[in-house]
């Protein structure tokens, strides 16, 4: 039997002392831009990162040993599709050594037997992206005939193949301007399958991608939501400020580089998934404390606050956020465990 990471208190203990003194908790790692969808949403797919090399499992052995000098991060696996890369299953087993490695998929390609061996590996939590609980329009925003319902069997295959109750699945939707009005279906089928549902504000920081907001009021109507549907776990602190995002075209100060940082698929590491163009060093080359300053050193000098994506919405929620009591309570139903035969 493979031991599972998540039980391990040590890292436990100093990922929360990292969290206490505010430091670096959250990595997103883009293992390759290879995608076999087309999201409207999105540009990782097109020319420009179509050619970039992909991590090897090698390779993501040295981001787990360097990053746990600074301290256990909870690494969000992304790309481009993670579950293309031949080697994931190793890359999760080597990030789960020393962190706490979570990832988001189209759900295309999962099968059981690779779920399990996800698991096994020692990953914590899956979110499977769908936007909309009309299937016509989902697989029309992926450009993917049958995306949706690949998606909605992957949730129930990922969720009858956890290895232990601690490890979670989640569907997670992209709020644009035309499907706040799919949230209360989507948490339906949520219910249904006894998982939980997560979101995250659309940005149009990278690229040139047009603004896309849903109503003013969504801080409102979203809330409304969570009080209905216990399935709903994403932080009260985080769903808030929705509005403030879209009357004030974002929410500042952004604490990138102190909080949260992301490496790209050559090691780079920089701010944020928008900022690839401005490292602040390589992880396979340059110092991991010098790599850390100079990330400090940008998120002083950063007057961005274009967005309010969930990874920094959530952390910042729980760091900096007005009711952290509240926070933090809505992180324990968020993360807390969930019977492995059983249903949220
Ligand atoms: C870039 S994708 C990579 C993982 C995987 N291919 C997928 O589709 O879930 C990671 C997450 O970002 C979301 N996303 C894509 N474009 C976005 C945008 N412009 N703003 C906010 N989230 C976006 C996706 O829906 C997905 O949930």
């Amino acid at each position: 039997m493979i031991a599972i990471p998540t039980r391990d208190w040590g890292k436990k203990l100093r990922f929360a002392g990292s969290f206490l003194r505010r430091r670096l908790v959250h990595v997103n790692l883009q293992l390759l831009y290879t995608c076999n969808y087309r999201c409207r949403i999105c540009d990782f797919w097109a020319e420009a990162y179509r050619d970039k090399p992909r991590l090897s499992a090698a390779q993501t052995t040295v981001i787990s040993e360097k990053l746990n000098q600074i301290g256990p991060q909870i690494i969000s696996i992304g790309g481009g599709e993670p579950t293309l890369h031949p080697e994931l299953v190793e890359i999760v087993r080597a990030l789960a050594r020393h962190h706490f490695p979570v990832m988001i998929s189209n759900g295309s390609m999962m099968t059981p037997v690779l779920a399990r061996a996800l698991f096994q590996a020692g990953m914590v939590e899956i979110s499977i992206s769908l936007d909309y609980a009309d299937p016509q329009k989902h697989d029309a925003q992926r450009d993917a005939p049958g995306a949706f319902a690949k998606a909605v069997e992957a949730l129930e295959i990922l969720h009858a193949n956890r290895t232990h109750p601690e490890q979670r699945v989640n569907m997670i939707s992209v709020i644009m301007d035309d499907n706040l009005a799919e949230v209360e279906p989507l948490l339906r089928r949520c219910e249904e399958m006894g998982i939980t549902f997560l979101l995250t504000l659309y940005s149009r920081s990278r690229g040139s991608k047009p603004a896309r907001p849903p109503a003013a009021d969504v801080s409102r109507q979203l809330l409304d939501l969570k009080q209905r549907h216990r399935h709903f776990v994403a932080l009260r602190g985080y769903l808030e400020r929705f509005s403030q995002a879209i009357t004030e075209g974002g929410v500042g100060p952004c604490h990138t580089g102190r909080n949260l940082c992301n490496i790209d698929s050559q090691g780079n590491l920089t701010l944020c998934i928008d900022r690839l163009d401005d490292p602040a060093g390589n992880i396979f080359t340059d110092d991991m404390r010098v790599i850390e300053r100079r990330l400090r050193q940008k998120h002083r000098a950063n007057p961005c606050r274009d967005c309010w994506t969930s990874c920094r919405g959530s952390i910042e929620s729980l760091l900096y956020g007005k009711r952290p009591w509240l926070n933090l309570l809505d992180y324990f139903q968020m993360t807390r465990p969930v019977p492995l035969k059983g249903r949220f």
